[in-house]
């Protein structure tokens, strides 16, 4: 009798926790049910403005998923990426190097910003539409989907600097990336996993010109590209050519969203030199996630959408940090 009361009292009170977590998510903790009541329809509509957005520029979902990653790289995912320099925003991260001429899709964020204020004014954070349009782009081009976590507040600063030395360059050697991951809790699974991102998008030629023709000074391209593959690349980023000439980071399938990334490590064919060395690199623990990944999309898929989450999750601002901002390029009332 006791027994059955006390079994009775504990799942009682399990279950006043459960509610109570989901009616007052404790401060920190983002959900996929956030807007639930206040805009409900925010992921469609975040999901239709990406899908017409790719009618007419078959880039933009690659260019929406690299905003939200420099975005959560730099003081976590605050929409500090977005501000323009105005007010206090003497010095933007727009204009950081791994960013300025580089990075895209601010006028998409605008006009799904300016959607979303007409249907559900004031509610949706511009951090939490990065990490939406980040979903949709994935799954609208053949990739996995996930449920996004949401409430993340918008920040009030930029940091340049912080995007100069925060965001991995296609020039670092593979361990100072991986600290870079580290340094925001990401492991290399979720390295791995992430950097197949780059299964979509362009990249330009002065981001992998090095490997082409003196690599490292030995007077001969990097030995680990596919001598095929290199006669390409040389062709489409001559010597002294435009550095700005675009590339597709992935050459077998350039706008969808698949594991071929991983296939083409396999045979040499990784565009940007980071790219190549998760396969390359003697001895690194990377090398056997590639090869899974590249034997197994479904296990890929499964990664991707979890590293998608540890990465949306760092440091958000949350409950009464920050503001939801008006415009995303402004600090409210600036
Ligand atoms: C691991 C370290 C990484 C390095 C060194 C790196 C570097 C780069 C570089 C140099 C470009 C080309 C930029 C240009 O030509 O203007 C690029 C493009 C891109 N990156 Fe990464 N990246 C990394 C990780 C990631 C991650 C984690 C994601 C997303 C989850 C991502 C998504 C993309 C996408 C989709 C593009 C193409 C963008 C477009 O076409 O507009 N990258 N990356």
């Amino acid at each position: 009798m006791f027994s059955t009361n006390n079994t009775y009292y504990h799942s009682l009170v399990a279950t006043i926790l459960l509610v109570l977590t989901f009616v007052f998510p404790s401060e920190g903790q983002l959900s996929a049910s956030f807007y639930s009541s206040t805009c409900s329809n925010v992921s469609s509509i975040v999901r239709d403005s990406v899908q017409q957005a790719l009618t007419s520029d078959s880039r933009i979902a690659a260019s929406l998923i690299r905003l939200h990653f420099h975005d959560c790289f730099v003081d976590g995912c605050d929409g500090s990426i977005l501000l323009d320099v105005d007010g206090n925003i003497t010095e933007s991260e727009k204009n950081a190097a791994p960013n300025e001429n580089s990075v895209r899709g601010f006028d998409v964020v605008d006009s799904i910003k300016s959607t979303i204020e007409a249907s559900c004014p004031a509610v949706v954070s511009c951090a939490d539409i990065l990490a939406l349009a980040a979903e949709a782009s994935v799954s609208l081009s053949g990739g996995p989907s996930w449920n996004v976590l949401l409430g993340r507040k918008d920040g009030l600063t930029a940091n340049q600097a912080g995007a100069n030395t925060s965001i991995p360059s296609p020039f670092q050697s593979l361990a100072n990336i991986t600290s870079k991951f580290s340094d925001v809790g990401l492991d290399t699974t979720d390295l791995v996993a992430l950097s197949g991102a780059h299964t979509f998008g362009r990249a330009q030629c002065q981001f992998f010109s090095q490997r082409l023709l003196n690599f490292n000074g030995t007077g001969s391209p990097d030995p680990t590209l596919n001598t095929t593959y290199l006669g390409t690349l040389q062709q489409n980023c001559p010597q002294n050519g435009n550095g700005a000439t675009l590339n597709n980071l992935d050459p077998s399938t350039p706008d969808t969203f698949d594991n071929k990334y991983f296939t083409n490590l396999l045979i040499n064919q990784g565009l940007l030199q980071t790219d190549q060395e998760l396969f390359s690199t003697d001895g690194s623990s990377t090398i056997s996630i590639v090869n899974n990944f590249a034997n197994n999309q479904s296990a890929f898929f499964e990664a991707f959408a979890q590293s998608m989450i540890n990465m949306g999750n760092i440091s958000p601002l949350t409950g009464t940090q920050g503001q939801i901002r008006t415009d995303c390029k402004k600090v409210n009332g600036s």
